[in-house]
């Protein structure tokens, strides 16, 4: 399946990038080709210089749109509106929300949309698309520090159970990475607000690596 990253050139992009090329055909998506095509190249030359196998090319998020099975959402969530209206073609198409909208203060506060969630909202904006939600809860260091196991819990919700068997064949595929089903894509709320947590855990605890493995 070909896994398209629209918003691949950020710090989460990147890293997952490098993560799932290697096992899987994965296009870096931007609105600029050239900027995608950048990040393509930087990711190709480490993962080269590490000798690794990978399949990785760069597009605009509409290319990704046009050629991806699996459309991953990785932009921040106070743009998703004027993302998806710069996009056709998201009708019948799985698309994964990894958004974690959130305030910062002194500390960092889950901050939801009137939806309940970023994935509930990308659900109302794209009515006929079918969306999963997962890798919320993974920072952007663990995906780049690729010589290091990712062996966390993915929590996955969704409404429409064969994609989010996909979506959990994805996740299982990458490193030591447990998917788990975690029921209908209300549940993404409780999700996408584990993020600020561990966030504000790893913080004040000056603790590195934090995350969440549910056994
Ligand atoms: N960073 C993390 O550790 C982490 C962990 C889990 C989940 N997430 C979630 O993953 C998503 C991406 O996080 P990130 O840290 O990778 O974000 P980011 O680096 O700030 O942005 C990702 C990409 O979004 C595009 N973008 C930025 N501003 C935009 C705008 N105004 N309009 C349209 N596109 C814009 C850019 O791509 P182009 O300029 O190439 O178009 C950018 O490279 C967020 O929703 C976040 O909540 C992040």
């Amino acid at each position: 399946m070909k896994v398209g990253i629209i918003g691949g050139t950020g710090d989460i992009g990147k890293g997952m990038a490098l993560r799932l090329s290697q096992n899987h055909e994965v296009i870096i998506g931007s609105r600029k080709e050239e900027k995608a095509t950048l990040s393509c190249d930087a990711c190709c030359e480490f993962l080269k210089e590490l000798n690794l196998p990978f399949d990785l090319t760069a597009s605009t998020n509409q290319g990704v749109i046009d050629t991806c099975d699996i459309i991953i959402f990785s932009v921040p969530p106070e743009t998703l509106q004027i993302t998806i209206d710069s996009l056709t073609g998201l009708e019948g198409k799985l698309v994964v929300s990894l958004m974690n909208p959130m305030e910062r203060k002194d500390y960092f506060r889950y901050a939801p949309p009137e939806e309940g969630s970023a994935a509930m909202q990308l659900q109302k904006m794209l009515p006929d698309s079918k969306v999963i939600a997962a890798f919320n809860n993974i920072p952007a260091k663990q995906w780049n520090q690729i010589s290091e196991i990712l062996d966390y819990s993915v929590c996955v919700c969704g409404d429409y159970e064969e994609e989010k068997q996909i979506v959990m064949e994805l996740v299982n595929s990458i490193s030591e990475l447990q998917a788990l089903n975690a029921g209908p894509l209300a549940v993404s709320a409780t999700v996408e607000a584990i993020t600020p947590l561990v966030i504000n855990i790893a913080k004040f605890n000056k603790m590195r690596d934090v995350g969440v493995y549910f056994r």
